[in-house]
């Protein structure tokens, strides 16, 4: 087995290869979990794995894994890799970079040293981004054991469609579901864009996070009344809509002036019945609140819903306050971190230690085994859109760096 096959002249072109599969018309991309687009992607890097030498296999949920045998059966696996999909009309690094660059520097390390002495697997995480379903990490959290089935059953889209008949459409049926929580990883390794500016303008290559915030995510319902908006007086109305603008307003505001770690977004919106004669009379809106201090975050959202609960008193509403996704803030491996940060000066790899803002699938992982999670330079700090873009010369000092970084972890092995 060679492990040559490389048909792209750089990371860049993968890149740009991977994003066609769900590429939207302002050349963003689209490729949500269970969707044509996503299974094009999964089976596209499949086809590249058998190409390429590696022993791909999917697991029942369609996490999608490229196996290259070790030397010692006996040790923990080297698990790189990140996940495939993406947000709505997002860019082209987020997540793909990260299986693009594990595939590659494995392929690297096997070309010029042979077998490892731990067997290692790339992996191509399902989902991460909760962009379709209300439910993030469902790939990750498979893995670790986390997520069952069960955790998806009463779980649907917008359009109503449920995870687990989109799993069957996509070819993985429930019914075939087997068990995908594994024993056998010794650590995790992710690289990632950084999604934001801390490494341009520390003018660094290379991102060492240290830590990744926490997170909850909510749905916020507003139920007032529907009436006719020639006919109701200002004095006289129950505006779902109205009284969500004000609550959406002092999130903002109440964030601003929080800690500055504090990040809170309301990110969409939907009113029913979304006429411009009718006043609404239900809104749901979504809110994201992270923060590396889990007890700062719990006490925003406390004092948050108390203001809620007043605001509804006063306006004969009700508010309702759904949380549908938590992540724990996550402390990555000590132990890996020191390894990198070495690895990264002995190659004369400039390098920042940071706290990740945004989630990634190494913040499920971080607290299952030992993980590291790699940054490299986004331009401008633009993210989630598709003007998301990264240099080629910082992807591939992001791949050099990986490389040698899972040679000590692979080859060299005793770390972990
Ligand atoms: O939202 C996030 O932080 C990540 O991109 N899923
Ligand atoms: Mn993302
Ligand atoms: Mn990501």
């Amino acid at each position: 087995m060679s492990m040559d096959f490389s048909p792209f002249p750089n990371t860049l072109e993968m890149v740009q290869w991977l994003s066609k599969f769900g590429q939207t018309k302002n050349d963003g991309v689209t490729r949500l979990l269970y969707t044509p687009s996503w299974l094009e992607a999964q089976e596209a890097l499949k086809t590249f794995m058998e190409k390429a030498g590696f022993q791909p296999y999917y697991d029942s949920v369609g996490n999608l894994f490229g196996r290259v045998e070790g030397k010692d059966k006996t040790a923990p696996i080297i698990l790189t890799g990140s996940h495939v999909d993406t947000v709505v009309d997002g860019g082209k690094f987020d997540g793909a970079y990260g299986v693009i660059a594990s595939l590659i520097a494995v392929q690297r390390l096997f070309k010029k040293y042979g077998e490892p002495k731990h067997t290692m697997e790339v992996v191509s995480l399902c989902e991460e981004e909760g962009s379709r379903f209300p439910i993030s990490y469902w790939g990750s959290r498979n893995i670790t054991g986390e997520y069952t089935l069960d955790d998806a059953a009463a779980v649907r889209d917008e359009d109503g469609v449920s995870l687990l008949e989109a799993m069957k459409i996509s070819g993985f049926s429930p019914d075939h579901y087997k068990p995908t929580s594994r024993t056998d990883i010794g650590c995790f390794v992710e690289i990632h864009i950084e999604q934001g500016r801390i490494l341009e303008k520390a003018a660094k290559s290379i991102g060492l996070v240290s830590h990744i915030v926490g997170q909850k995510r909510f749905t916020i319902t507003v139920q007032g009344e529907s009436n006719h908006a020639g006919t109701t007086p200002m004095h006289d109305r129950k505006d779902a809509l109205s009284i969500a603008a004000g609550l959406i307003a002092h999130i903002t505001e109440k964030a601003g002036k929080a800690d500055s770690g504090l990040r809170a977004t309301v990110g969409s919106i939907t009113a029913s019945p979304n006429v411009s004669n009718v006043i609404a009379g239900k809104t749901d809106f979504s809110l994201d609140v992270r923060h590396h201090d889990t007890a700062n975050l719990e006490q925003f959202c406390d004092e948050l819903f108390r203001y809620f609960k007043d605001i509804a008193g006063k306006s004969g509403t009700m508010i309702n306050v759904r949380q549908w996704f938590q992540a724990d803030s996550v402390k990555m491996d000590e132990n890996l971190l020191n390894i990198a940060r070495l690895t990264a000066s002995e190659k004369g790899i400039s390098h920042h230690e940071l706290t990740s803002g945004a989630g990634h699938d190494s913040q499920v992982f971080g607290s299952f085994c030992p993980t590291a999670l790699l940054f490299v330079p986004s331009v401008d700090g633009i993210s989630h859109s598709p003007l998301e873009q990264t240099l080629n010369k910082d992807l591939e000092k992001g791949v050099e760096l990986l490389t040698a970084f899972l040679y000590k972890l692979a080859y060299q092995g005793g770390e972990i």
